[in-house]
């Protein structure tokens, strides 16, 4: 933002742009407008958000991913071996580890090196974990620094172990000082004397975001609440379709107590604790006051297997497994699945509004046909039955697969989009024909490549994508976001994709929010600077702007919110030089303040990074206030790539 008018004036380099915004005459806001999409890609959730220490707790494993010893160390002479001991700690977790001695002299046992390393500060960690043999000493457990081996926090447990059946120990660890980094490690040991032992389900948490049991780590949670987002669609989107061996998300196996998920094989390459399961997210939609969308399988697999979409009669028992799961969310508690989430200690319903039947199912040649043939319309027909107020959205981002009659339940659509900066500029007036009957969720955007000038276009999906979103391609997204605002009567809300960024192990950039083991290393990248600015600036509802300008280089939309309570948002793509506002607010009149934030960065290529351990923050944000000059008439101007909101 320039302060200079009389420079930008003096030089003839623009002329100002005239609006005059109108009190009254415009389009209800979407309630929703922005959220949050979480993936559960690459160690987001594991290792990520979900705040468990201990990476391979519990040995889970599959036909896919066998149980693994990795990523477990022995300490003294201790082998360590993985078993199915005759009496299984439960059904779901039947595999542990026998840490046994290979000599009966001194110290042995078992070191975790967490997910990439773990933060240590002097806060109290909960733990706990399971064991089966004859041993009447002592453990002890450690948390301890990798590089030099001092011990943080050190704590004896005295055994209460027995051969015949599993026994679980808890303890809490509370390191006085906090380590220097974040390269340390879990340490488990007992006496060689005992011989040989199992252990199984080892855990270990930092406080969580709100202190839930199982809970989240507060500095991601923080992110994503510094958001303001309306909602959060769960449980993610390829996350609920399972790869080419056929492991579609299951609700009923995330549920109850830790020893009673299995786990499953999830999209990307490992297996899924599930310990972040299906209350987990509601509970986390509740922790920061966002409504859920809560996605059900609709039938079709990743991958391009000729058996990777169900027929008609194998998607049926689906349906009711949705079925099944609503009622678990929604039903009373005297019904069957009901009484099964008040035994889990949730005896109100959790509120839910908007059902997405599946996830980009026209991504495959017969997945579009497929869909709207008859796999949307069976869960359509199905939930509207039981749930007439749902809304319920179909995943395929057009109007090919939409709800019946205005008696049966309203339908929306999930459109998602990754493109280019000059692609998502000329994407602002893309909502300006869509449908107002049937809404548009615009479930992921992002802004992935650079642009190809002289060439406006979406992605090329064999070229690399950018390893962090530059400021431009934020600038870009908000242009795209305010056209969506301008139509917010025919969206229901939009949501940046991918959400994190576990930098030791991605799949997929740019993202919203990355993250090593260590809180201080959390970036938020440009977008999500971006996001908070828009989305923390709601108002009720569009009003018209009259002007004598075109859209370009400058991009905006105004709302009003109370009478004289005017949001007015804009943004500058590809100006060489400074644009003056002049803008009339109906029935304001000299005098009155307003407060404009504009946000900024060095040039259109900076991006937030975390470089030698160090993060960098490019972002600038300049607030202002300003007074209505004569006529009421507020003038400032913007620089080329600002993104700015006045408030009056
Ligand atoms: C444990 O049992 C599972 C399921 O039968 C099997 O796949 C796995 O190989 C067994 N693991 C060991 C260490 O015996
Ligand atoms: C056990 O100890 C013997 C003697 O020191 C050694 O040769 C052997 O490699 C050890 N076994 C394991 C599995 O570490
Ligand atoms: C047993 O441990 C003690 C102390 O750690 C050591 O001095 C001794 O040599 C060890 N004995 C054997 C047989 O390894
Ligand atoms: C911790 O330090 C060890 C030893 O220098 C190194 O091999 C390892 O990569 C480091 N781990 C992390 C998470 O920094
Ligand atoms: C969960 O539901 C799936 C699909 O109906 C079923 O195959 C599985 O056995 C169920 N799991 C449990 C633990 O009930
Ligand atoms: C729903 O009702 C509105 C208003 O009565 C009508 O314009 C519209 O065509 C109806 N839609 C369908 C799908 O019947
Ligand atoms: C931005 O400027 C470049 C270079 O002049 C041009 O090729 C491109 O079309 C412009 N994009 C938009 C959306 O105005
Ligand atoms: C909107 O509809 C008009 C008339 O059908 C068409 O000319 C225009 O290209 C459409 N705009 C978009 C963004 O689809
Ligand atoms: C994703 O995680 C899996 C398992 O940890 C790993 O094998 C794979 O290489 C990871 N992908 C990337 C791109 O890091
Ligand atoms: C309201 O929506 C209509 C389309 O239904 C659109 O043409 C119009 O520009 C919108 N008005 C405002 C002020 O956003
Ligand atoms: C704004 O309103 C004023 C006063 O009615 C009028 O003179 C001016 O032409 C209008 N400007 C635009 C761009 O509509
Ligand atoms: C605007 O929305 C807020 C919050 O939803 C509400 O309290 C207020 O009454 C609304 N104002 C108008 C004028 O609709």
């Amino acid at each position: 933002m320039s302060c200079l008018l009389s420079f930008a004036l003096l030089a003839g380099i623009a002329s100002a742009i005239n609006l005059n915004v109108s009190a009254t005459g415009g389009n209800a806001s979407s309630p929703l407008t922005y959220g949050l999409m979480f993936e559960d890609i690459n160690h987001s959730g594991d290792g990520g958000i979900y705040a468990e220490l201990i990476q391979n707790r519990a040995f889970q494993g599959s036909l896919e991913y066998p149980s693994t010893l990795t990523p477990w160390v022995s300490i003294g002479d201790a082998i360590l071996t993985l078993q199915n001991t005759s009496v299984p700690l439960s059904k779901s977790l039947p595999t542990s580890i026998n840490v046994a001695s290979n000599s009966t002299n001194g110290t042995i046992g078992l070191l975790n090196p967490g997910w990439w390393g773990i933060d240590v500060k002097p806060q109290k960690y909960t733990g706990s974990f399971w064991a089966l043999g004859s041993y009447k000493g002592k453990f002890t457990v450690k948390l301890q620094s990798d590089l030099t081996d001092e011990v943080f926090a050190s704590l004896d447990i005295p055994s209460s172990a027995t051969p015949e059946k599993w026994t679980e120990h808890k303890f809490e660890l509370e390191p006085r000082i906090a380590a220097p980094n974040s390269n340390n490690t879990f340490v488990l040991e007992f006496d060689s004397k005992a011989g040989s032992l199992n252990f199984n389900l080892i855990s270990l948490f930092p406080p969580t975001y709100n202190n839930r049991p199982n809970g989240n780590r507060p500095d991601l949670m923080e992110a994503l609440k510094d958001l303001g987002g309306s909602f959060y669609r769960i449980p993610g989107g390829n996350n609920i379709e399972g790869d080419a061996y056929h492991h579609p998300w299951l609700w009923n196996e995330t549920i109850g107590p830790l020893t009673e998920r299995p786990g499953r094989p999830g999209t990307w390459g490992y297996q899924n604790t599930d310990g972040l399961g299906l209350v987990e997210y509601l509970n986390w939609c509740t922790d920061i006051s966002v409504t859920p969308i809560l996605a059900v399988w609709s039938g079709m697999y990743l991958g391009n297997e000729v058996d990777h979409i169900l027929t008609a009669s194998e998607l049926e028992p689906w349906v009711q497994y949705a079925l099944d799961e609503l009622e678990f969310i929604l039903g009373p508690s005297h019904s069957t699945h009901g009484a099964l989430r008040a035994q889990l200690g949730h005896p109100e319903p959790w509120e839910l509004k908007y059902v997405e039947i599946g996830n980009e199912d026209d991504l495959y040649d017969n997945g579009a046909e497929t869909y709207s043939a008859y796999r949307f319309s069976m869960f359509y027909e199905a939930i509207s039955a039981s749930y007439p107020d749902l809304i319920l959205i179909s995943s395929t981002g057009d109007y090919t697969a939409v709800g019946g009659s205005n008696t049966s339940n309203p339908s929306a659509t999930d459109y998602h989009t990754y493109s280019r900066p000059d692609y998502f500029v000329s994407q602002f007036g893309h909502f300006d024909n869509a449908s107002r009957e049937y809404k548009s969720l615009i479930g992921e955007y992002a802004c992935v490549q650079g642009n190809v000038y002289n060439q406006v276009v979406g992605v090329d999906w064999d070229a690399p994508k950018l390893p962090w979103n530059p400021w431009v391609g934020s600038v870009s997204e908000a242009i795209f976001s305010l056209g969506a605002e301008r139509n917010g009567d025919a969206i229901i809300g939009m949501s940046y994709a991918p959400g994190f960024q576990n930098l030791n192990s991605y799949e997929w950039t740019p993202n919203l929010i990355a993250f090593t083991a260590d809180p201080s290393q959390t970036i938020k990248s440009t977008s999500h600077h971006v996001i908070e600015l828009l989305s923390n600036n709601r108002y009720n509802a569009t009003v018209p702007v009259t002007t004598d300008s075109d859209y370009g280089p400058a991009y905006w939309v105004a709302g009003v919110s109370e009478p004289g309570h005017y949001t007015f948002k804009a943004a500058i793509y590809n100006s060489t030089s400074t644009v003056p506002f002049s803008i009339s607010f109906e029935g304001l009149s000299e005098g009155v303040k307003g407060t404009l934030s504009v946000l900024n960065a060095p040039d259109g290529l900076s991006s937030n990074t975390l470089e030698n351990g160090v993060v960098s923050d490019v972002v600038r944000k300049t607030v202002t206030t300003l007074a209505a000059g004569s006529g009421g008439v507020f003038q400032f101007e913007l620089d080329n790539y600002d993104v700015a909101v006045l408030t009056t």
